[in-house]
């Protein structure tokens, strides 16, 4: 068969990034332009000026794309969009621009789910097993899945509240780091002991996450003490989060690792770059004899590339999208697997 080149283009959130991968897997050129810098300014991603940036840049992130790239427009076999979940205005400049350069240079367009591109991130120069259990742990969303194919997917669990990033984020924010919180969160766990007691999200023997009583203890805490008049030891409260958060994910994979006696682990999801994370896991994973394996570091966080993996089982199957395919602020992977 030929070599398969898909142009992925990623702008759910503040980061606009183009990718070409080759064959679903190799990436032979990736951009990420970070509108980062900008957000921090105001705490957080402000909706309004992702979706403007976006528009400002995306041209000049395609520039730069096909410039470090092994191939041109001509030998693109279809263009691949995030169309949802993520904010609305940002996913739209994505989506028409794609759509646009499916016209102009008369390629086939391929709508994909931007939670399925963190899973099968994990494609990147891997070959994944099957049945494979995957952990995807975001600002957006916390589910495990089983993985019968990269196809073929079931959800065991997601969070029933808040995201783990997006409480990262939050907890951050009480401790007056800067945003994202989770890097900085982590940075601070390192200099902190586990010395504070919190209280163990969703602690009962399902597959569910739940993170906002976690939140709202901490945000209590803070604002109590602050009100008496003391000091908060925020390293050690950072390193307790972290502890405390990351230890329910791991008790839960561990959980379903048991009863589904699958033997293979995925971690994939911006907090997947968090390495206290992802060395409790691949700890876990050793001890019950089970391969683990997470994309590196560039590939967890938003990017391009992920989702030009995520399109490739579509081309494969002619899964193409119409000209009049609209972005989605909200889709969960689980209403994405039912409807598909
Ligand atoms: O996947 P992602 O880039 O965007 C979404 O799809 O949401 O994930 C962003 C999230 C943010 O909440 C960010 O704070 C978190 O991932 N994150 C981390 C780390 N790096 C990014 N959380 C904990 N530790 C990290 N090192
Ligand atoms: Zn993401």
């Amino acid at each position: 068969m030929n070599d398969v080149y898909i142009l992925a283009i990623e702008t759910s959130c503040d980061e606009t990034s183009i990718a070409i991968i080759k064959n679903g897997q190799e990436v032979d050129s990736l951009t990420i332009l970070t509108q980062m810098d900008t957000h921090a300014n105001f705490g957080g991603v402000v909706p309004e000026i992702a979706s403007r940036m976006h528009a400002e840049n995306i041209t000049m992130v395609l520039e730069d794309t096909l410039r470090k790239s092994s191939v041109d427009m001509d030998r693109i076999d279809a263009i691949a969009v995030t169309y949802a979940p993520g904010l609305l205005g940002s996913l739209l400049v994505g989506v028409e621009f794609a759509k646009t350069l499916c016209l102009v240079y008369n390629k086939p367009l391929i709508a994909v789910n931007h939670t399925m591109g963190h899973i099968l991130a994990n494609r990147i120069d891997y070959e994944i097993e099957y049945p494979s259990l995957a952990l995807t742990v975001s600002g957006g969303h916390t589910d495990l899945l089983v993985m019968e194919s990269e196809t073929d997917m079931k959800i065991l669990g997601s969070s029933i509240d808040d995201s783990i990033g997006e409480v990262f984020d939050k907890i951050a924010r009480v401790l007056d780091m800067p945003y994202p919180g989770g890097p900085n969160i982590e940075k601070m766990a390192l200099k902190g002991q586990n010395s504070y007691k919190l209280p163990i999200p969703m602690n009962d023997n399902t597959y569910n996450f739940s993170y906002s009583g976690l939140k709202s203890y901490i945000i209590n805490l803070v604002h109590n003490e602050k009100q008496r008049g003391n000091t908060i030891n925020k390293e050690d409260l950072a390193c307790s989060f972290q502890t405390t958060a990351v230890d329910e994910l791991v008790r839960k994979v561990s959980l379903a690792i048991d009863n589904t006696g699958i033997k293979h682990f995925l971690l994939s999801g911006g907090v997947s770059a968090n390495k206290y994370l992802r060395n409790k896991l691949k700890e876990l994973c050793k001890i019950k004899g089970v391969t683990f394996h997470v994309p590196e570091f560039t590939y967890c966080t938003d990017n391009a590339a992920m989702i030009g993996c995520a399109a490739y089982p579509l081309w494969k199957e002619k899964k193409f999208a119409s000209m009049d395919l609209n972005a989605k602020a909200s889709e969960s992977i689980k209403q994405y697997i039912e409807k598909n």
